[in-house]
């Protein structure tokens, strides 16, 4: 008895063991190291054993050595041993240097760019070993993650011999923490390094996060918000963060922080911070030795000045080359670096004025500057000149400075782009700017070849898949791919991706991939078409649709839809001119309505809804064709990943399928707001008779309602109908009677799920209660609106004519369990 007790708590302790080793949390993220069950492919790398060893004991170097140790175990079970003598070494490892004394077999191919490596074999002692060489450790550690890569994704590596170099030699992320743990545009739960405003004390996250980094190539990580508190450079504070740069160190990531520019004034105890002033220029001096004494190799600083309230030079009629000159030098002793952000515009523009316009303001305020800035300071320019919409053209400014350092910003927390909770690969939308050709000086001059450095907004917290969607994770894969080689495909980056995150089963990869490729071009279709923008709420949230909140405001995001047409003329003829500030063969193009692409069509120009396009459809039953099939593509994203079930592990199935189950949801919202809205503006109908009739939905102010009241619902167009019904205290009740067909059907419940309480819910059908729930997701928002819209499905309900369907509801704190309708739809 007790030795069975014995065996059973043995069994379970196993148990718990093999679910701790495979908790397919997303912790990991693509650096899972998955078993490889199969014999054929493992014979690939019966040569991939033995010892391994590192020609140097430098901590980046280190690095690469462990993790080859720890990958090859996870995926061979094999334990490769240290030793620092290549003779007989299975796997070599060191700088281009090293790597030729000690193996002077080697036939390693000259490398000129930083970082850069050479993956191939040579002969050691009586065997052939592999040869990881880098030109410096970084390279090393980056070839041993590419060596690693390979066995994951179960290539042959029999005749190895690949060089690599970056395309360029910045690759950062940026952070937009807050030193009280916060993160602005942070969608995963609040910051890995920062917390009550301190670097906290725990940052087994912030050295996991730069593996994950260098695992991509990555080299540089500016923590701390753009709109930076001037604390983070303040004397008491630099030895917290020499903790962030210690946990970087191993991984080649160099710590890299946002300043505020009138830190001289905040910390520095001077009366100015003005870029010309000599004690301005000795305290940003003084800051940088500081910095440089405590982490020596900083990596320099990021600088937001003269944009959406940030000061800047303008407060002394300086330019933003004067500011960025006076830190730049700062650093420069220390070969630091010094990222100026491009993203300067007016936010108070007068809207009415139809010259205005944002798009402008980069090149309006950047080109006269050209050549003027000190050699390491690099204009960070985002990759359109808005702000990071669906679909925006390249930003003119890569092509008009010839004399500066540019780096492209991209940004990864999908801010306009659904917040993690609806899935965007992005690298297909970031190749459309990277191979943009700007045809400068009429040669080819995509815009991948004018930046000599990538930064990526990149916002990971502390959930512990580290975006909050699993699927969010190829997007950080796909920055560090592209900013490595921008001609990396997107379906390659996807395969890759995909392979290593959840395995080789095609079934799998050939719906992940699909789902990711086709993704963007989903939310684009759901949400802002044509190039006018999202047409999310842009004073706050940026995440559901809010139509009308880009209009008659400064900040410039107009789209100028009238009840005769849309868009923004942007054109020389007879617009705001920003098509002129291209090289003038994209210039023309831009310039002509003939010649502009549709999908840009109503970034550069207004037009009639009756206007046809390319296809030979009208602007206006495009925008309708649209959203309907957006949002079947989303409905089809759900439908494709329930046939994954069983053949991925339980967590990440369940959690992905919660997320995109939510995103066809919100799809439906999205659609329906931007349909109508158009609708109602253009007063042209949906020729297929689509738009404003819904055959199965119930509105919840047409039930019979006990105690719920019927509200109006801002912005209209974000709730069926423009109304809603809100339970002001105890138990509502909303019943409708079921007249269809006997048969199976679905029913949705759409209803508003905000962030100030959890209101409570039950479904019934006659006295059966078929569901229960709480409203208690947080979405970014108090409101009932097109942020909080969301639904709750019940699946294969077996109805008749003359059931009664009642909805019970109870409010929550401010949360007033509010309902928009119920739609019942037959099963297929
Ligand atoms: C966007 C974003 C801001 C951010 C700004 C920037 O406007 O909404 O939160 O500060 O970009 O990039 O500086």
């Amino acid at each position: 008895m007790q030795r069975m007790s014995r065996i059973c708590s043995l069994a379970v302790a196993l148990l718990l063991v093999a679910s701790a080793v495979w908790a397919e949390d997303g912790a990991a993220g693509w650096l899972r190291y998955e078993r490889i069950a199969d014999a054929a492919v493992r014979q690939r790398y019966d040569f991939v054993a033995g010892s391994i060893a590192a020609l140097d004991s430098s901590a980046v170097v280190s690095s690469a050595r462990d993790e080859l140790i720890r990958g090859i175990r996870s995926m061979l079970d094999r334990t490769l041993t240290t030793t620092t003598t290549p003779a007989d070494g299975a796997i070599v490892l060191g700088t281009v240097d090293e790597v030729r004394r000690a193996l002077p077999a080697a036939v390693i191919p000259a490398l000129d760019k930083r970082n850069g490596y050479w993956l191939g074999t040579a002969s050691s002692g009586k065997r052939r070993a592999i040869v990881v060489a880098g030109l410096d450790a970084n390279g090393v550690l980056y070839g041993a993650f590419a060596l690693l890569r390979h066995v994951a994704l179960h290539d042959s590596i029999d005749s190895l011999n690949e060089r690599q170099q970056p395309a360029a030699p910045l690759r950062w992320t940026n952070e937009w923490n807050n030193l009280d743990g916060s993160i602005e545009r942070g969608y995963a739960g609040p910051s890995i390094f920062f917390e009550a405003g301190h670097v906290v004390t725990d940052l087994a996250r912030a050295r996991e996060y730069a593996r994950l980094l260098a695992s991509v190539g990555v080299n540089g990580c500016a923590v701390n918000n753009v709109n930076a508190d001037a604390r983070a450079i303040a004397p008491d504070f630099i030895p917290q963060l020499a903790r962030i740069a210690d946990v970087f160190r191993p991984w080649g990531v160099s710590l890299a922080l946002s300043i505020d520019f009138s830190s001289p004034m905040k910390i520095g105890g001077l009366d100015t911070f003005d870029p010309l002033d000599a004690r301005v220029a000795a305290f940003w001096k003084a800051r940088a030795d500081d910095i440089y004494r405590a982490i020596p190799d900083f990596g320099g600083f990021v600088l937001k000045a003269d944009s959406e309230g940030r000061l800047g030079p303008s407060a002394y009629g300086r330019t933003h080359a004067d500011a960025a000159n006076v830190v730049a030098r700062a650093v420069a002793p220390h070969r630091g670096v010094l990222f100026y952000r491009g993203f300067v515009y007016d936010h108070l523009m007068d809207w009415r004025n139809p010259k205005n316009d944002r798009a402008r303001a980069a090149v309006d305020n950047f080109k006269d500057l050209d050549g003027k800035f000190d050699a390491n300071v690099i204009l960070q320019i985002k990759n359109g000149p808005i702000d990071f919409q669906v679909r925006e053209p390249a930003s003119p400014l890569f092509a008009t400075l010839e004399h500066t350092t540019e780096a492209i910003e991209l940004q990864i927390t999908q801010e306009y782009l659904g917040q993690q909770r609806h899935v965007v690969f992005l690298p297909p939308m970031w190749k459309e700017t990277l191979d943009f050709d700007m045809q400068r000086g009429n040669q080819p001059a995509p815009v991948k070849s004018l930046v000599s450095g990538y930064v990526g907004v990149s916002n990971v917290g502390r959930a512990v898949n580290w975006f909050g969607h699993d699927l969010a994770m190829a997007n950080l894969y796909g920055f560090g791919r592209l900013a490595w080689n921008p001609d990396n495909t997107s379906a390659q980056i996807a395969r890759e991706w995909t392979a290593q995150t959840f395995g080789h089963d095609p079934r799998v990869d050939e719906v992940v991939d699909d789902i990711l490729l086709n993704s963007w071009r989903a939310y684009e279709r759901y949400t802002g078409n044509l190039g006018i923008g999202t047409l999310t709420d842009i004073i706050r949230a940026h995440y559901g649709p809010g139509i009308e909140s880009s209009e008659r405001n400064g900040w410039g995001q107009w789209h100028r839809a009238d009840g005769r047409g849309v868009g923004m003329d942007r054109t020389s003829a007879t617009g705001t001119g920003f098509t002129a500030q291209y090289p003038p063969k994209v210039a023309a193009m831009f310039e002509s309505l003939e010649r502009t692409p549709d999908e840009l069509l109503l970034f550069m120009h207004h037009v009639p809804y009756t206007h046809v396009l390319k296809s030979g459809d009208t602007v206006i039953q495009h925008i309708y064709d649209e959203h309907y099939r957006g949002a079947e593509d989303a409905a089809g994203f759900a439908e494709r990943w329930r046939g994954l079930d069983g053949l991925i592990d339980r967590e990440r199935y369940s959690s992905v399928l919660a997320k995109l189950e939510y995103q066809a949801g919100h799809a439906i919202v999205w659609r329906d707001a931007v349909t109508n809205w158009f609708r109602w503006i253009s007063g042209i109908p949906d020729a297929r008779g689509r738009v404003g009739r819904y055959p199965n939905r119930v509105e919840a102010e047409s039930m019979r309602l006990d105690r719920f009241a019927v509200e109006a619902i801002t912005p209209w167009e974000t709730a069926s109908g423009a109304q809603a019904i809100r339970c002001p205290s105890g138990t509502c009740t909303a019943t409708t009677t079921f007249s269809g067909a006997p048969g199976a059907y679905d029913i949705v419940v759409q209803y508003f799920d905000e962030n100030d309480g959890a209101s409570k819910f039950t479904l019934s059908v006659g006295t059966r209660q078929i569901d229960t729930w709480v409203a208690n997701d947080i979405f970014p928002s108090r409101e009932p609106n097109g942020h909080t819209s969301t639904r709750r499905v019940v699946r294969n309900v077996q109805l008749k004519a003359g059931d009664v369907l009642k909805i019970e509801a109870s409010p929550d704190r401010e949360e007033f369990a509010v309902v928009d309708y119920v739609e019942i739809v037959s099963r297929p």
